[in-house]
């Protein structure tokens, strides 16, 4: 579903990401894991084609990034960092109003937004503003605006960051049914070990904008003596995730 190789980006002089090679499969729950300034945004940027590589190549849901961003866009769903949804509007109007602009007529867009509400616990909000919802069903919100057009493959940015421990295990919960239930492919960046120890299939472990490693949680584990994915950050690293965090 994602094979890159050697994306780049640079930042006037600063080196955001500087070398990245990925490989996601269909099905996989893939955490793409690293301290705050690592690069993990950039790269999501990169991959969902908002953002121009500064060099490197990749395919994405099929579709070459550069050459067709157009068929990337279609075939996959991005949900950003801190959340899409305006306070203010009522979240069925606007996710209405999103599907329809994805070409739904009227009656197809009620139906895929109810199905869709139905399905992350959502049962009853749509009158509702997102100022008046608690963060978890915020951040789920903003997950139904992501899977409007059916894609296979969905980008989630840090979707439990500032969350408490229930509401992320219960967004965990409903990650997991996501790809059993609709086969969709999920990327997803935390900076919670714990979380990308939890909930991914794959981890991907990104510091200062170099991929360190990647593998199931038990592989890293079991390769460095480790008890948990902060010893094997801290053993590859040399430093803590929270401590090297850059910004
Ligand atoms: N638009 C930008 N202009 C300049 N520097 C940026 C920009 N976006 C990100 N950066 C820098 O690139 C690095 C990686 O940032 P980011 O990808 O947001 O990291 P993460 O999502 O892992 O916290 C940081 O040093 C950040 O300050
Ligand atoms: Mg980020």
């Amino acid at each position: 579903m994602i094979h890159a190789r050697g994306l780049t980006k640079t930042f006037g002089d600063v080196e955001a990401v500087r070398g990245v090679d990925l490989d996601v499969a269909q099905g996989e729950i893939v955490g793409f894991l690293g301290p705050n300034g690592a690069g993990k945004t950039t790269t999501l940027r990169m991959l969902t084609t908002l953002l121009r590589p500064t060099s490197g190549t990749a395919t994405v849901a099929g579709c070459d990034l550069v050459a067709d961003p157009v068929g990337v866009r279609r075939r996959i769903g991005y949900v950003a960092q801190g959340g899409m949804v305006g306070p203010y509007t009522q979240v069925g109007d606007e996710l209405e109003l999103q599907a329809r602009l994805y070409g739904m007529r009227r009656s197809e867009a009620r139906e895929r937004v109810a199905a869709l509400l139905e399905k992350l616990d959502l049962r009853g909000v749509e009158q509702r503003t997102v100022m008046a919802m608690s963060g978890g069903q915020k951040r789920r919100v903003d997950i139904a605006m992501g899977l409007l057009h059916r894609p296979g493959l969905l980008f989630l940015d840090e979707p439990t960051t500032g969350l408490d421990p229930q509401s992320r295990a219960n967004l965990w919960d409903h990650v997991r049914r996501l790809r059993e239930q609709d086969g969709v492919t999920i990327f997803l960046t935390t900076h919670y070990l714990e979380e990308a120890d939890a909930l991914c299939d794959r981890v991907v472990i990104i510091d200062h904008g170099r991929i360190v490693t990647s593998g199931t949680p038990a592989e890293l584990k079991a390769a460095h003596g480790a008890a948990t994915l902060d010893e094997v950050f801290l053993a590859l690293t040399g430093h803590g995730l929270r401590e090297g965090a850059a910004a």
